[in-house]
């Protein structure tokens, strides 16, 4: 059942490009310049017309709204606000008819996401679901959605169904853009980087062996930094939260800026730091943060693009990445991060399908 992995969750992290192959599926539509979503043809107006959309999420699943975010103001140029499920719903939200919210959930049950949109849909709001489970509760009582056909998700944290998500949400910011903020060919070029993307993620997949060899040399770590920006700060988050729940290290997800507000006075030479640096409008940005880290003799990892030679110099340890346009990324950064929890857990002898004190579907809040 696990395929001849080891875990569920290295079978997971290695169906990735098949499954991503199988979310684009008949809604990517390369010859016309056109996504195609048939679950929520009927309210794609509505949504257009939004005077703004809230996503709402826990966990992994509000990571990818976070990216959602950053893709649909980029694209389609509506405003977006990501709530965690459990804040949304008992602060008495500002929300109702004109509205839409946007739940996100891989099990379609988590009990503080499906009270959110039991409340949107009560003061009047749009709601779509984004679920992996077909039938599940969340999935029934939206008005519309999309499903992240990633089939069934056995390992506890959260990995083909999260890039799955970050797809599904591409393909809707897209959607949302088309005969309005982007022309036609604009959209095929975006479509056609992420067509793109399964054969890079194989490519990346392949160096198991770097990624096994950075886990080797951190793995008795007591914490550990994730530093990102833009498209690729939630990838941060993600990357701290597989390190925390599968291996029990401490990490955390900062926005690379962030770092002199606070994080930077943890540094020191037992802290790694991970840096999400890959060629984009902040990469020169990013190669100041990561001086920053080396002068206070913190360990340095980067995931940058394939080429950059130079970088080799500023750290520690490498994963070069296939190059890419900027809103792609994050499906490609996030998979060497999930790699490497998934190393350090195995070396530190961790149940990683079944992390302690966790459970894969949160029913109570
Ligand atoms: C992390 C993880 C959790 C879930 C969260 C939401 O790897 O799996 O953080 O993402 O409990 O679950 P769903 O998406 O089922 O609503």
């Amino acid at each position: 059942e696990k395929g001849g992995f080891e875990h569920f969750m290295l079978k997971e992290i290695f169906e990735q490009p098949g499954v991503m192959r199988d979310v684009m599926r008949g809604r990517v539509r390369l010859e016309e310049n056109r996504v195609r979503l048939g679950g929520i043809e009927d309210y794609l107006d509505t949504i257009r017309g939004a005077e703004r959309i809230v996503i709402c999420a826990c966990g992994t699943s509000w990571h990818a709204g976070l990216i959602g975010e950053y893709l649909i103001e980029e694209f389609a140029r509506i405003p977006v606000e990501v709530d965690y499920a459990s804040e949304f719903r008992y602060r008495n939200p500002i929300i109702g008819r004109g509205d839409v919210v946007i739940v996100i959930s891989q099990s379609g049950e988590t009990a503080d996401t499906l009270a959110a949109l039991r409340l949107a849909m009560q003061k009047g709001a749009t709601v779509i679901g984004i679920c992996n489970v077909v039938g599940s509760t969340i999935a029934r009582e939206t008005h519309c959605g999309m499903y992240t056909h990633a089939g069934p998700e056995i390992g506890v944290a959260s990995t083909k169904a999260f890039t799955a998500q970050v797809i599904v949400l591409y393909l809707l910011a897209l959607a949302l853009s088309e005969g309005r903020t982007l022309p036609d060919h604009e959209i095929g070029l975006y479509l056609r980087e992420l067509a793109a993307v399964p054969e890079k993620v194989e490519r990346i997949l392949a160096q198991n062996d770097v990624v096994m060899e950075i886990a080797q040399a951190y793995h008795q770590s007591r914490n550990c930094l994730y530093l990102g920006r833009g498209f690729n700060f939630p990838v941060a988050l993600e990357g701290a939260l597989k390190l925390k729940e599968i291996s029990y290290i401490h990490a955390e997800g900062y926005p690379a800026a962030e770092m002199k507000h606070g994080p930077i006075a943890l540094i020191d030479e037992d802290m790694p730091v991970v840096f999400i640096a890959t060629r984009d409008t902040t990469y020169t940005k990013i190669l100041s943060n990561i001086e920053e880290v080396r002068s206070r003799k913190g360990h340095v990892i980067v995931i940058a693009s394939d080429g950059d030679e130079d970088i080799r110099r500023l750290a520690d340890h490498v994963i070069h990445i296939p190059s890419a346009a900027g809103p792609v990324t994050p499906l490609l950064n996030v998979i060497p991060l999930q790699m490497l929890s998934y190393h350090i857990a195995t070396l530190r002898g961790c149940n990683v399908d079944r992390p302690r004190n966790l459970a894969k579907s949160v029913t109570v809040e």
